[in-house]
């Protein structure tokens, strides 16, 4: 049959700010997932789409269509209610380290396909690929079974192939084209790969600030909106905290670092503001999964979500016990003066790690995993002239200057005391 459409003209008509009807959107993904429409006319299309935006109508089909570009898996079955967490990307962001195995520890199963890093924000695949022997590729059997097993309960792994492929080489294109941040390309983005992946409930951990996509609360509101809205019109239960992102979270920032940071939370330690957001974002997991009668404080504080943490690292052929890597070079950064750190920029100590080899540049280039920033002081904290306040660690010492030239100008010293802000700062529920 030959098509009544051609990319030329749906480009044109989103364009010229006209909304594009079920049939035409149904038609430029599959054409994009076969081939059949090219890379110049989908990164044309996204541009239009960065200027004209999508009604909710549009990004509901789009988001659809892209999920239908695959498989959409089915946890139905389970004999646990499923839930999961999508952070859109911080710097120092290890949560869902702690918190998969906590919410599998009150009882819930967490099936959660995640990503590597690109650029200044981590990946939380890469974090755990610094574990001697874990995998992150997983069977959707092995994932059923890691679910199942009431030991286990969270599986952390990467997206396979033919999970939402279109939003795979669109996500590709968006890269090199300049048309990332539009706001109704994220939240397909993102909500087309969460609802393929089966989970029946959602929450979404919306940064906002320096070092987020989001520099300020109302997009993030907005994005927020979007995908709580296509997670309602999917059956998919979904809620977003807002939450602050122009500090680093918790101390470090770097793969094995944070992993090793994460599992001082799991031991019932770990930074505070590491453990309140992880602690907030299990009540909202297990609220939307229908438990209600869980502590997941006291469920961190008494080891449980530690046992979780174990199992879940040994079922992907990771070994719980083993040292991780660490770098052979460090370099300590001294306060210059006295006072109390009243800023410490998320972007700048994510683009230091990132330079000091915990990131990539391109995708598929190897990270060094013991690379990273470890930060002695954060805002609110009293410095004294002379302490250390950043730890830099990699592998490449020529990638020293480079790191120490990110972090300039990213932290200040006040001679008087600061209120820090509130992480949690904004709930949206549909
Ligand atoms: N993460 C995604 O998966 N997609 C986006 O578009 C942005 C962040």
């Amino acid at each position: 049959m030959v098509s009544v459409h051609s990319a030329v003209s749906v480009i044109a008509a989103k364009r010229d700010g006209r909304e594009l009807d079920d049939e035409q959107i149904d038609w430029v993904i599959d054409g994009f997932t076969r081939g059949v429409v090219a890379d110049e006319q989908m990164s044309a299309l996204a541009m239009a789409i960065f200027w004209r935006g999508m009604t909710r109508r549009e990004l509901a089909r789009w988001t659809r269509a892209m999920i239908e570009s695959g498989q959409r898996m089915n946890f139905t079955d389970l004999p646990r209610p499923t839930v999961d967490k999508h952070s859109t990307g911080g710097v120092g962001d290890k949560i869902t380290l702690p918190l998969a195995p906590l919410v599998a520890a009150c009882g819930a199963a967490v099936p959660q396909l995640s990503g590597r890093g690109l650029g200044h924000t981590g990946g939380t695949l890469d974090k755990l690929e610094s574990i001697p022997g874990w995998r992150a590729t997983v069977t959707v059997p092995q994932m059923r079974q890691m679910l199942s097993d009431p030991k286990v309960g969270a599986v952390v792994c990467a997206a396979g192939a033919d999970l939402a492929p279109a939003d795979k080489r669109l996500y590709a294109l968006r890269d090199v084209t300049g048309t990332v941040e539009s706001i109704p390309l994220i939240a397909s983005s993102i909500m087309s790969k969460k609802i393929a992946e089966g989970t029946a409930a959602l929450v979404l951990d919306v940064k906002v600030g320096a070092g987020a996509f989001m520099k300020n609360i109302d997009a993030a509101r907005e994005l927020a909106t979007a995908m709580v809205e296509l997670g309602a019109d999917a059956g998919v239960r979904t809620v977003a905290l807002l939450t602050a992102m122009d500090t680093p979270l918790g101390r470090t920032a770097g793969n094995a670092l944070e992993v090793a940071e994460s599992v001082e939370v799991l031991a019932g330690g770990g930074p505070a503001d590491v453990v309140e957001l992880t602690v907030a974002l299990a009540r909202e997991m297990l609220a939307q999964a229908g438990i209600h009668d869980a502590d997941p404080a006291a469920a961190l504080a008494d080891g449980r979500a530690m046992d979780h943490w174990r199992a879940m690292i040994a079922a992907q052929g990771g070994d719980p016990a083993a040292r991780l890597p660490r770098a052979k070079h460090t370099e300590v950064l001294e306060a210059e003066r006295s006072g109390t750190m009243t800023r410490l920029d998320a972007m700048g100590v994510g683009l230091a790690a990132w330079r000091l080899g915990a990131g990539r540049a391109r995708q598929g280039d190897p990270v060094q995993f013991g690379a990273g920033v470890e930060m002695h002081a954060k805002p609110g904290d009293p410095i004294t002239a002379g302490q250390p306040l950043l730890t830099l660690h990699t592998n490449t010492p020529e990638a020293i200057p480079g790191a120490v030239e990110a972090l300039r100008g990213a932290y200040e010293i006040g001679a008087d005391p600061v209120t820090v802000p509130p992480i949690v700062l904004d709930r949206i529920a549909p």
